[in-house]
């Protein structure tokens, strides 16, 4: 095989099988022969077809003559030869692995619908997808019905064969700038070769063997295991190295390590590190020497197959699956870099929880990550504190996306047995959970810093949520209510309004107003977080900022409180009365003498 062969092999964005002595290990209507006791006959008009003797047509209807069988006789055909006993070594695996990789496979038989139907079934092809002509019946005098007299395939039709149909049918169709054929005999070779054709054609050589068709072929395989080895294997690659991005990078390279059935990933996955001194040391350097990152992610061993780069171009470079988690402020300049350097073929996730505000109006992190990558963006959003997750306690994600086949890949790369993923076509209503619920988080914090119960923080819970699903409304009309009720969003909620970052700045800020040496959210972000980031107190400036020019603000009492608060403009108790204060020119005393 060339280089190029193997090139068109890995780019090949369809696959289209031939059925008979490719994807099964018999020719179909010889094993019905040979059912009915007619084997040898039928063989050797078969073996005349093969080697060009014998027109396809002429071939069929000699075989089809000396069949004249009825319909019992191939629902009893059927029943004797269920797929798993027909089907090629090892096709089953290469048909999924191709599926896997979003590679669209289909069938096209010589030998009827109803015979390739149940095999199409069980490699998981869909009907559609299969290229057939039925079976004619003929009315006799016979005591059990009809006779097979040929297929629907008629003089007239414009293709040979359904191989050329297929072939033919998906150039007309799909704009598919690879496509591959596999088969093994004559008909299919010139089904590859037609005018426009397939642009490699494989002869599979596992079941016969014939000269002229390995000849003419650019590959010819004997095991279908070595086609799927040759398959293109998708990197990973993580734009960021804080704590949830090295969390999220650990779970990733276990399972391309360990966890990959179906040996669909690289072991490898490359981790871009924005570069710092720590201990008077490169971080990337000790990342990659001693496998954790001491300054985000102390204690936790990342996976020995995880390559720190500060380069962010050679991080992204050959990946095929890109995870974006960094601070949402850093996302764009980021974009710009990697604009016009990204595979085209690659897709993105985003892990990272924020908004970008333009004077144009807000934009979704996914949203800027598609429209400067040019690639597809998905979400990973979920209750997901990352020290929880590090130490394998169960949690759970929700993939929001756009393109489904692209969410099952991300899912088989974060999925494992602590990690649980859901997806949901609602990129939106993720993301924006997992950007507002920073916000809540803050409320809940002022509660925790002014020592209220849990009947205090469930209602200002209760109320954030339904602000936040307000304003996913607003911007937003298609999210989907359901959406709130993933990980992304109640269960997200719950456990950063108990467990995370924002909560713990918030209670501090309101207890350093109870003393004598109140402290900024900028100065307790660098003394409680140690270069961690803070993501809620920038977020609530956005958020207010796209409330205030829509004269929204009213309508989001809480949002407006908490943001209120956080500026200094009202102290933290008001959070009891945001019902009040959230609503314009309402007359608090502000900073009175007891700033809390
Ligand atoms: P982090 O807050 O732990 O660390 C901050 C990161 O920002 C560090 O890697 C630092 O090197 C990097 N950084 C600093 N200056 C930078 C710059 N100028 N350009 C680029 N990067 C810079 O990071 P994290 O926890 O991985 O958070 C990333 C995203 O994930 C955020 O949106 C956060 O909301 C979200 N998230 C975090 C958690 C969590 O538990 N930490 C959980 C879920 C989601
Ligand atoms: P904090 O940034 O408040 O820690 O939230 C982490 C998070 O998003 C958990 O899902």
């Amino acid at each position: 095989m060339t280089e190029d062969t193997l090139s068109a092999w890995r780019r090949a964005q369809a696959v289209c099988f031939s059925f008979d002595n490719t994807v099964t290990e018999n020719d179909t209507l010889d094993l019905l022969a040979q059912h009915l006791g007619l084997g040898p006959e039928a063989a050797q008009v078969a073996e005349q077809a093969a080697n060009g003797q014998l027109s396809t047509q002429d071939s069929l209807q000699r075989r089809l003559q000396l069949l004249n069988c009825s319909p019992q006789d191939i629902l009893g055909f059927l029943d004797q030869h269920p797929p798993a006993t027909r089907l090629a070594p090892g096709v089953e695996d290469l048909v999924a692995a191709l599926q896997a990789r979003g590679i669209v496979v289909y069938l096209a038989s010589a030998s009827s619908w109803e015979l390739t139907a149940p095999i199409a079934q069980a490699l998981n092809i869909p009907y559609a997808h299969v290229f057939a002509d039925g079976m004619a019946w003929q009315e006799t005098e016979a005591a059990d019905g009809p006779r097979l007299v040929g297929f629907t395939r008629h003089e007239a039709a414009s293709y040979a064969s359904p191989q050329a149909e297929a072939v033919g049918k998906l150039r007309d169709m799909f704009p598919y700038q690879t496509l591959a054929f596999v088969g093994s005999g004559t008909t299919d070779l010139e089904a590859a070769q037609l005018a426009h054709g397939a642009d490699i054609f494989i002869a599979y050589a596992g079941v016969v063997q014939h000269e002229a068709v390995v000849q003419g072929s650019d590959w010819s395989v004997r095991d279908f295991h070595e086609m799927a080895r040759m398959l293109k294997k998708h990197k990973v690659a993580c734009i960021g190295s804080g704590a949830w991005a090295c969390a999220a990078v650990r779970i990733v390279a276990y399972n391309t390590l360990h966890n990959d059935p179906r040996d669909e990933f690289a072991k490898e996955v490359t981790m871009w590190v924005h570069e710092e001194e720590v201990n008077g040391r490169k971080l990337s350097e000790i990342i990659n020497e001693t496998h954790e990152n001491v300054k985000y992610l102390p204690g936790v061993k990342l996976g020995d197959n995880v390559v720190a780069t500060p380069d962010l171009l050679e991080a992204v470079s050959g990946a095929d699956i890109i995870m974006v988690c960094v601070p949402h402020q850093f996302v764009h300049g980021i974009c710009k870099q990697l604009q016009g350097h990204v595979s085209q073929d690659a897709i993105a996730v985003s892990l990272t929880k924020g908004m970008r505000v333009r004077p144009e109006g807000p934009q979704l992190i996914s949203e800027m990550v598609r429209n400067y990558l040019r690639i597809d963006c998905s979400v990973l959003m979920g209750a997901n504190i990352a020290q929880d997750i590090a130490s394998e306690q169960l949690s759970e994600a929700t993939i929001g996306y756009t393109i489904l086949a692209n969410a099952e890949v991300l899912k088989r790369v974060f999925e494992t047995h602590y990690f649980y993923v859901t997806m949901v076509p609602d990129v939106a209503a993720a993301e924006m959970c997992g950007t507002l619920k920073n916000i809540v988080a803050l409320s809940a914090g002022f509660v925790d810093g002014l020592a209220y119960g849990p009947n205090t923080k469930a209602a200002i819970m209760r109320e954030g949520l339904q602000e936040m699903r307000q304003f996913c409304k607003a911007l937003y009309p298609t999210v989907r209510d359901e959406t709130f009720f993933e990980s992304c969003g109640v269960a997200d909620l719950i456990a950063t309004c108990y467990g995370g970052r924002n909560r713990k700045v918030a209670e501090a800020y309101v207890k350093a107003l109870m003393t004598d040496h109140p402290k900024t959210f900028d100065e307790l972000e660098a003394e409680l977080l140690h270069g961690q980031k803070l993501q809620g107190v920038l977020t609530s400036n956005e958020v207010q900022e796209v409330l205030r020019k829509r004269g929204w603000q009213d309508d989001y009492p809480l949002f407006t409180t908490t943001n209120r608060i956080v500026n200094g403009r009202l102290p933290p108790h008001a959070i009891t009365a945001y019902r009040d204060c959230g609503i314009d020119g309402f007359d608090y005393p502000e900073r009175a003498d007891n700033p809390t």
